[in-house]
């Protein structure tokens, strides 16, 4: 976690691009590179078409790394397992607005399993539909690519969304955090960060190809220096 300034600025790691029977070693070698979090994809091929993992990986990977872990539930009836990856070790929880019926019970649910609540909007998704949660809400995270799959190309009206929430947080003194996760390169670092996000999940960059350490330590390097133009 590096501050430069006001804000905390920090990167997240998505296994999603990681390789599956190296996971321990993956997690290590982006921690190196300055990852302060990881972020966990769960997909349930229903709210999303693709699957991925349950509670069972993110046990094994709180035995892996004592970083949080932030699991993004792209799945229906988040209810229904919340508790389950809680008990596993998630630390961070993250529902789509999309998905629930019942928001704000589902991320009080959340945070009585002693873990951060996080709301995610998809690209389509206007950052009005949240301005009954955010007062409770510990993060809002800002999807930049329709999810579902790692790899995709950044999409750039997503950052009005960034920045009106800047805005809202101001306006209203409220104190959550703004995570963007989707196409975030060192190509587009620079331009999210400026907009105000602060915890950036980068899947693809991080792990695509290369030294993920490598890959890591040049990402957070390019936003710190775009955080500091800021300023
Ligand atoms: C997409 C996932 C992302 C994914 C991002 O649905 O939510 O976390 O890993 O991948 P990149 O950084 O490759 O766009
Ligand atoms: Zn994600």
């Amino acid at each position: 976690m590096l501050r430069t300034g006001t804000q905390v600025i920090e990167l997240a790691p998505s296994i999603l691009s990681a390789d599956f029977a190296r996971l321990g070693e993956h997690v290590a070698a982006a921690a190196s590179g300055g990852g302060t979090v990881i972020h966990v994809d769960v997909m349930d091929g229903h709210f999303v078409p693709n699957l991925t993992l349950g509670p069972p990986v993110v046990r094994s990977l709180r035995k892996a790394t004592d970083l949080p872990l932030d699991c993004h539930l792209m799945i229906e009836n988040p209810d229904e397992y919340i508790p389950e990856f809680a008990a596993a070790g998630a630390n961070w929880i993250s529902i789509h607005q999309e998905a629930c019926r019942h928001l704000d019970r589902t991320l009080h649910l959340i945070q009585s399993h002693d873990c951060l609540a996080g709301v995610v909007i998809n690209p389509a998704t206007p950052v009005d539909t949240l301005k009954e949660v955010l007062s409770i809400v510990d993060y809002v995270l800002v999807m930049s690519v329709n999810p579902g799959f790692g790899a995709q190309k950044f999409i750039p009206t997503t950052l009005n969304k960034v920045r009106r929430l800047v805005d809202l947080r101001a306006e209203k003194d409220f104190d959550y955090r703004i995570e963007i996760d989707g196409g975030i390169a060192l190509d587009t670092v620079a331009e999210v960060v400026r907009a105000g996000a602060e915890i950036l999940v980068a899947g693809n960059a991080v792990f695509g190809q290369g030294d993920p350490t490598k890959n890591a330590a040049q990402l957070l390097k390019a936003a710190v220096e775009a955080n500091l133009q800021k300023v």
